[in-house]
């Protein structure tokens, strides 16, 4: 893909997001509002991502990215990481054929160093066996860091230009962790928190945020709809004013 930044140019503003970046939270209140173990909101949470992957590629979105496990999620209990890991396992086993049944293009982005190496076995052969897919693109963040990213692409780009100082952000964006995506137009978080809890630091820059109380368990394809149609009412002005914007469209 050609490199384009909603900071060096002014990007589209798609009717529907070509990119959608989701912190998928609220799993383990989920469970514990039911008395459940925290893990069945991690179990019920996988249904949801299948529900959300199927109703985004419906609706022509382009690349969809989740967040299923954050660099600071190893200060959770042993035992919830190692579910969780597993968890990932039997997702990408019961998942991955039929992604590639439906032309979706499967990537792991994250610091797939800490990932034992069955998974990364998995992942890697989930990524070659969709990687000619064209009609979506499903990313997960695995071990992923917003600082991270930005650091490991700062030490590619040190590497490629040998010597080199004064760096340009053309420079650094080829390197980062989703270079081969557009920046999301939309972002959604479930769970009722108003952060970005070290998600996509840099490529967030312009997107539209959507916050919701509703837990990722019960995200349903009515919540994405909401969303999108929150996403719809926004006047995308990046830096312009808004009547720059009508004069545009009149
Ligand atoms: C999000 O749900 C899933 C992961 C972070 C892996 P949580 O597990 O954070 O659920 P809450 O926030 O405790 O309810
Ligand atoms: C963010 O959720 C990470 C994922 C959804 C994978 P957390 O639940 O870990 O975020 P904080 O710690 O509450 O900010
Ligand atoms: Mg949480």
């Amino acid at each position: 893909m050609k490199y384009s930044s909603s900071t060096t140019a002014v990007p589209d503003a798609p009717k529907v997001p070509r990119h959608v970046a989701v912190i998928m939270d609220g799993n383990g209140r989920w469970a514990t509002k039911r008395f459940l173990p925290r893990v069945a909101g991690h179990v019920k949470g996988v249904e949801a991502v299948r529900t959300v992957v199927e109703a985004c590629a419906r609706r022509g979105v382009e690349y969809l990215t989740v967040f299923a496990f954050s660099s600071e999620n190893w200060r959770r209990p042993e035992e919830e990481v190692s579910l969780l890991m597993r968890l990932f396992v039997t997702a990408l086993e019961r998942e991955v054929a039929k992604l590639h049944a439906n032309n979706i293009r499967l990537k792991v982005v994250g610091d797939l160093s800490r990932a034992d190496a069955k998974l990364q076995g998995m992942i890697a052969a989930a990524e070659r066996k969709t990687a000619a897919n064209t009609r979506m693109t499903v990313t997960v963040c695995f071990n992923y860091g917003g600082r991270w990213d930005i650091m490991q692409a700062i030490n590619k780009m040190v590497a490629a230009h040998p010597g080199a100082t004064d760096f340009s952000e053309e420079q650094l964006a080829p390197h980062l962790a989703m270079a081969y995506a557009p920046e999301p137009d939309l972002f959604i978080r479930t769970g009722g928190e108003e952060r970005i809890s070290n998600f996509l630091l840099w490529q967030l820059a312009y997107t539209e945020l959507f916050f919701t109380d509703t837990y990722w368990p019960d995200f349903s394809i009515e919540s994405l709809d909401a969303a999108i149609a929150s996403y719809q009412h926004r006047e995308r002005r990046f830096g312009r004013t808004g009547d720059q914007l009508a004069e545009k469209t009149n």
